[in-house]
């Protein structure tokens, strides 16, 4: 059995999982402190983690009706993220697994959503691309085994989730803003407004650009008509994030002979793009919505399949932030 933290971001999320994937608790508290700010303000999330950090494990050892003595192992997100959030995490899970006397699994956050598929039930075993989009991140990867994964494409600079967010925040829809928009848009017409589509590379995706174009829509919009066209803008610009998304999986599907595709992150939960991937892929696997979004689930079913196992002695080892390279 493992206990698994995460705290690369603004969740604080804790879980229990037994060795065969099954999840018997995992929790995550959501800091809804940074919303009033548009977005996630790094120095808050590492304070509310350091408040809640505690509470959530106890919650989810309990939730799990596990003790600490019967842990084999803990496992905890080491990076990429903000580093001031995974370090809370990570000092927190070394110094608990020193005092219990248990080994630690150091994990990458982006395993961590790879792996997500691989929990109980319906676990969905390789080969298979996996999209994760989310508020955080955008990438594609072509996994063929239960660790590691060849990155075929990420975003050249805002998230997928973040172009949502954005989006709904110029549309008046709060923050995070994603499902709202994703709710508007189906009482607009996606085909009302033309939105620049944008493939970089041979793989890769940038939503930067469309944000602007909303923005300069918005701009030329006579006096009054916003709420008139509110839903039609909300529906166009979902159908042009989901489109770039969807040709992106298209291409690799491809490229690669594997249809097979799974997906992952917050964005996951948007209805237009799990229908549009059902039509591309020979077979999809969504997991439920909590082990898509940040959790700490997903950590450990990366730390199950971690080939290198778990360390007995891990006091030297450091978190690492986003653009970092993991450490060796
Ligand atoms: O994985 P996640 O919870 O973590 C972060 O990266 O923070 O993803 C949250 C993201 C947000 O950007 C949110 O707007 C987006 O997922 N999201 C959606 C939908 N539900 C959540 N985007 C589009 N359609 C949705 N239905
Ligand atoms: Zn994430």
């Amino acid at each position: 059995m493992i206990l698994a933290i995460e705290t690369s971001c603004d969740d604080t999320c804790a879980a229990v999982v037994t060795s065969s994937g099954e999840v018997r608790s995992n929790l995550i508290a959501s800091q809804m402190d940074h919303d009033r700010f548009g977005g996630v303000v790094p120095e808050v999330a590492s304070r509310r983690h350091l408040e809640l950090l505690d509470d959530v494990v106890a919650a989810a050892l309990a939730d799990a009706g596990a003790s600490l003595d019967e842990l084999d192992a803990i496992a905890v997100t080491r990076g990429p993220g903000l580093i001031g959030a995974l370090l809370v995490g990570f000092s927190y899970a070394k110094s608990l697994a020193a005092a219990a006397g248990k080994p630690l699994i150091p994990v990458d956050h982006l395993q961590g959503h790879v792996s997500a598929n691989f929990l109980e039930p319906e676990p969905f075993e390789p080969p298979f691309l996996c999209l994760v989009a989310s508020g955080g991140h955008t990438f594609l990867a072509k996994v063929t085994e239960r660790e590691g994964y060849e990155v075929l494409g990420s975003t050249v600079d805002d998230a997928a989730g973040e172009a949502f967010d954005k989006g709904a925040r110029l549309l008046g829809l709060g923050y995070p803003g994603g499902a709202a928009l994703d709710a508007l848009a189906k009482q607009g017409d996606s085909t009302a407004y033309d939105f620049p589509r944008s493939y970089p590379g041979e793989l890769d995706f940038s939503f930067s650009g469309i944000k602007t174009s909303l923005l300069y829509k918005l701009k030329a919009l006579p006096e009054g008509e916003f709420e008139d066209v509110k839903a039609d803008l909300a529906a166009s610009y979902q159908a042009a994030v989901v489109e770039m998304l969807v040709e992106r999986v298209k291409k690799a599907i491809a490229i690669t002979g594997v249809d097979r595709v799974a997906i992952g992150g917050g964005v996951a939960a948007n209805s237009q793009l799990r229908d549009q991937i059902r039509e591309a892929a020979g077979e999809v696997k969504v997991p439920p919505r909590e082990f898509c979004t940040d959790n700490a689930a997903m950590i450990a079913a990366a730390a199950l399949g971690s080939t290198t196992g778990p360390l007995d002695d891990f006091a030297a080892l450091d978190a690492y932030p986003s653009g970092q390279p993991a450490p060796a």
